[in-house]
């Protein structure tokens, strides 16, 4: 039998952030952290619905605490914010699960002008990252884990227009972002080793689970092929909480290391338990890394 959610080690005295976790993968990320007695932070930028989470986790009384923070991962000001809500309120963090994701809507522009895609995917999270970091630095096995996609396989990044203010394409720029969730994920533990930091990090990807990410999409535009293509491919999405497991994994198991990219082992890639698996090519190259790395911190600074 493959790993499982029953295999989660005791998370008492720890506090999880996930983003996104109002919904799909994240809330089964925090419900899972929850039942094993982690604090959750559910960092999310819709109020209603983070409540709305928060009360669902609330129905199991046991596991530990369930907390709020905004954030918008489509605004710098708000991630600044949010980092440090948590630094006053908690003034440490253990694990931090960067999930939120957005796919495939029409092009539209972070509040800094960015595509949304890669300003909400990659540049968001990877400002959140910096500036929780130094939170993480004194706790015991303090994590980063960063959800990527199996579309990281065909991204390519755009070098002279990563915002695609020329040609847009929904799925092209989706796939963008996602390589770069992973370029970010192995680069970030690179530079960790590198200052001999205990802080690890890894990328996971869920396959192709059941949540609100493909609804969305094709709510987003009203195609009618696009909605008939993912009604097709229905039978073998997996359940949010299956698809939660490789970055719960990448999170929690004691053998995972820093630099791993975990994902589901059957089917390819798209169902199953976690299992140790390949990244897109441009990710194990450190040059592509670093300067994807040099590009991210120009576009957060400027
Ligand atoms: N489901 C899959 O098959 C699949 C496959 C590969 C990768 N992934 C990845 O898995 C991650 C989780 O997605 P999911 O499948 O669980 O989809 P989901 O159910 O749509 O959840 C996405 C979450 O991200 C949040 N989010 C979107 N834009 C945000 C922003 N600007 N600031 C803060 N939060 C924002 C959403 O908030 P709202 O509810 O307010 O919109 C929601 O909480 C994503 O990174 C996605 O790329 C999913």
């Amino acid at each position: 039998m493959g790993w499982s959610a029953a295999d989660i080690p005791n998370q008492q005295g720890r506090i999880a952030l996930i983003t996104g976790a109002n919904s799909g993968l994240g809330l089964e990320t925090a419900r899972a952290l929850k039942r094993c007695g982690a604090t959750v932070v559910l960092a999310c930028r819709s109020p209603r619905k983070a409540e709305l989470a928060k009360q669902e986790l609330l129905q199991e009384r046991d596991g530990g605490a369930v907390d709020l923070v905004d954030l918008d991962l489509a605004d710098l000001t708000s991630v600044e914010e949010a980092a440090a809500t948590v630094g006053e309120r908690y003034g440490c963090l253990d694990l931090l699960i960067n999930n939120a994701g957005v796919m495939a809507p029409p092009r539209r522009t972070t509040a800094q002008g960015h595509e949304l895609q890669f300003g909400v995917n990659h540049l968001g999270h990877m400002a959140l990252t910096q500036a929780l970091l130094p939170l993480m630095q004194n706790r015991p096995d303090p994590r980063v884990v960063t959800v990527t996609s199996g579309a990281q396989y065909f991204g390519k990044i755009r070098w002279d227009d990563p915002s695609w203010s020329k040609s847009y394409d929904r799925y092209g720029a989706y796939g963008q972002s996602k390589l770069a969730n992973v370029m970010f994920a192995l680069e970030l533990d690179a530079r960790l080793r590198k200052q001999g930091s205990p802080i690890r990090s890894l990328a996971a990807h869920p396959g192709i689970a059941r949540t609100e990410l493909q609804p969305t999409a094709i709510a987003s535009v009203g195609n009618r092929f696009e909605a008939l293509a993912y009604r097709l491919m229905d039978p073998l999405f997996q359940s949010a909480g299956m698809g939660a497991l490789p970055q719960l994994h990448a999170a929690t198991a004691a053998t995972a290391q820093g630099g791993e990219h975990y994902g589901p082992e059957q089917f390819g890639g798209l169902r199953g338990a976690p299992a140790l698996c390949r990244v897109a090519p441009a990710a194990s190259q450190p040059a592509e890394r670093q300067r994807l790395w040099s590009l991210s911190e120009q576009l957060i600074g400027g």
